[in-house]
């Protein structure tokens, strides 16, 4: 279990800011520049693949899923509006065999929130995490456009925009036309505990800048409201997070954490080897998988029900979008590469994934392959990351 072990080790570091060496000129803008070449080759590899293609995903049909910054306010509120419809729509799962087990899953958005859940001690830091996250947000994307009337894209953050203070950017300035602000500051509290499961135990995370409700934006409490955990954090809420407990959207923007996000560390990624080594690091406490989620904090931390924050959607896409990027420097050694095993921290130890593995979507969708989720061009998808 070496890599247990060095996972177990990361993450007794987590509450640490990572220190950086001195800068000498300035690293994070050739990190930028660095990903910037990462991209254009991964743009190259798209159009020069489907330049051939008379069927299946073509350049015609493609999906072009932006940085939220660039979309105009009538696109970003578009697609705002969109998270309402879902939220407002009656949910399968309460008609669903997992009724009983998770009560309270009510609205559209919530069955999301449900299959993320159920699915969650197989989808982290494993084999199937890439592979399940691209169809769960591919899925989420299909039912905001055929269930909710939204006709673009998923859009993405790119955590490299406002590293410093992510709460002065587009995404989180708490604007009409931002996904929420952060939320209201709780001066004096301990730090969150958060719940990685028997083997990697309960951890300790920094107390950032917010803490309490989503302060200003679309997200508030009279506007947005949700429904299950925590399970991932203490204090759990009933049945372990799987009652209905509805309450406001919280955030807690930590800096420290967000750190984590600059441009020299998506570059790092970018730059690894094999899947192996793209993986651990992507993944790694302080990696920036991780720094999206605990930069942002409250229900970020709650690794089974934090879909329940519409960052979720923006903060995976751009997880995929690193993914997506990296295999395309090496389209064909990368897009078969399979690493790990099917339990989350290889916890209970569990077979090697395969490209035969299935994924299990239950209420959201039909259930997959490994091999299904290799390509963004081909099978169920047809996107590119613009
Ligand atoms: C999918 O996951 C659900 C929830 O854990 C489980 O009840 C069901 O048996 C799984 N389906 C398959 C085919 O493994
Ligand atoms: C993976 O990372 C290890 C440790 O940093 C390194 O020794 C190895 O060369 C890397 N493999 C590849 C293929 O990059
Ligand atoms: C699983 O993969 C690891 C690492 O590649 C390898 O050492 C191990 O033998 C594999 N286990 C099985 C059962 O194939």
């Amino acid at each position: 279990m070496k890599l247990l072990s060095t996972l177990t080790s990361l993450l007794a570091v987590m509450t640490l800011v990572i220190a950086l060496p001195p800068s000498t000129g300035n690293p994070e803008a050739a990190a930028r520049k660095e990903i910037k070449d990462y991209k254009k080759k991964y743009t190259k590899y798209v159009h020069d693949t489907l330049k051939m293609r008379k069927t299946g995903c073509t350049k015609k049909k493609l999906l072009v899923r932006k940085e939220w910054s660039t979309l105009s306010k009538v696109e970003r509120r578009n697609y705002i509006n969109a998270i309402y419809c879902l939220a407002s729509k009656p949910g399968l799962t309460p008609s669903s065999p997992y009724a009983s087990y998770l009560p309270g899953a009510r609205t559209r958005y919530d069955d999301f929130v449900a299959a993320h859940h159920l699915q969650s001690d197989y989808i982290h830091n494993d084999g199937l995490f890439l592979g399940f996250h691209r169809y769960y947000v591919h899925l989420y994307e299909q039912a905001l456009r055929q269930e909710c009337g939204y006709r673009a894209a998923q859009p993405y953050w790119d955590w490299t925009i406002g590293w410093e203070d992510p709460r002065q950017t587009a995404v989180f300035d708490g604007s009409p036309w931002s996904m929420g602000s952060n939320g209201v500051f709780i001066p004096v509290r301990p730090p969150t505990i958060v719940n990685f499961g028997a083997e990697i135990g309960d951890q300790p995370v920094a107390v950032g800048t917010g803490g309490g409700c989503v302060e200003k934006g679309p997200f508030t409490a009279d506007k947005y409201q949700i429904h299950l955990g925590p399970t991932g954090y203490e204090p759990h809420g009933p049945l372990d997070g799987r009652g209905y407990n509805p309450r406001c959207l919280n955030r807690d923007i930590t800096l420290e954490v967000a750190q984590n996000l600059r441009p020299s560390n998506v570059a790092g990624l970018l730059g690894q080897g094999n899947l192996f080594n793209f993986s651990l690091v992507l993944d790694a406490p302080a990696g920036v998988h991780v720094a999206g989620h605990f930069s942002v904090a409250g229900m970020q931390l709650d690794i089974f029900n934090g879909p329940s924050d519409p960052i979720f959607w923006l903060h995976h896409a751009m997880t995929d979008l690193v993914w997506t990027v990296w295999q395309a420097q090496d389209a064909k050694g990368r897009l078969e590469q399979v690493w790990g095993t099917v339990t989350a921290f290889d916890f209970p130890p569990s077979e090697n994934a395969t490209l035969d593995s299935p994924l299990n979507f239950t209420t959201i969708g039909p259930p997959k392959r490994l091999s299904d989720m290799i390509s963004s061009i081909d099978g169920p998808f047809c996107y590119i990351y613009e």
